[in-house]
């Protein structure tokens, strides 16, 4: 059977968004450490970190000591910033209270279970660390084929649910689909012709942040 390229390393995404891979480039990534207050020092991990370009943000922006993780070895080859390592989201080679934040940019809904991620970021993360999540959501949909980012992609309150489940105050949610929307015409304009996903009627995106609170699990 012919292996599915994944979206994320498909030329056509590095065309369309440049190292970002996702929609909106940098624009809620800022928003996000804005909002958190993020001062110079602090450690950050990127969860799925691709080619590393939040870190190198985090880091030349707002002074963070960035780490990242990424599942995929082609996605770690290509990553020139250091700190980064071959790992799974839900399995993170940290020690406890490790970060100030987490960062998850259009990554949570790939995790085969996305709830052992949360519990991860909050491990990880020290009292009233910051979560930023940003990710697809859905809104009742026909299934796209594997290789799409939207195929596990479930609602914004589903998404909320578990996070507050894994021991998170959420802060603040923000619907961003246009920023979707924008990708998936300059995706066609690169040529995707796939199931990318992002062009679906039902499908938005959305910035997600939350503070670690309490520690769960009795
Ligand atoms: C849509 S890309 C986003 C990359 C990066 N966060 C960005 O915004 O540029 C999704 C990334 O998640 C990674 N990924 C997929 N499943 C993962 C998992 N289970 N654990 C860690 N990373 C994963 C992929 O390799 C890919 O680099």
């Amino acid at each position: 059977m012919e292996k599915v390229i994944p979206l994320w390393e498909r030329p056509t995404l590095r065309a369309a968004a440049g190292d970002t891979l996702r929609p909106g480039g940098f624009a809620l990534t800022d928003r996000a450490a804005e909002a958190m207050g993020m001062l110079p020092g602090w450690r950050v991990l990127d969860v799925g970190c691709g080619l590393g370009a939040t870190m190198a943000r985090l880091c030349s922006r707002f002074g963070a000591e960035t780490f990242g993780v990424d599942s995929s070895a082609e996605q770690i080859a290509r990553t020139a910033m250091p700190g980064t390592v071959r790992a799974r989201g839900d399995r993170l080679p940290f020690a406890d209270a490790a970060f100030e934040a987490v960062f998850c940019e259009c990554v949570l809904s790939l995790l085969p279970d996305p709830e052992a991620g949360l519990d991860e970021f909050h491990r990880v993360l020290g009292k009233n660390g910051w979560l930023a999540l940003s990710d697809l959501h859905a809104s009742g949909h026909d299934a796209c084929g594997a290789g799409s980012c939207a195929e596990r992609a479930v609602p914004p309150t589903r998404t909320r649910a578990m996070v507050e489940g894994a021991g998170f105050e959420v802060v603040a949610l923000e619907d961003h689909s246009g920023l979707l929307r924008d990708l998936a015409a300059r995706l066609i304009l690169a040529g995707e012709t796939g199931c990318g996903g992002h062009g679906r009627a039902g499908l938005g995106y959305h910035l997600m942040l939350a503070r670690k609170r309490r520690i769960c699990h009795v």
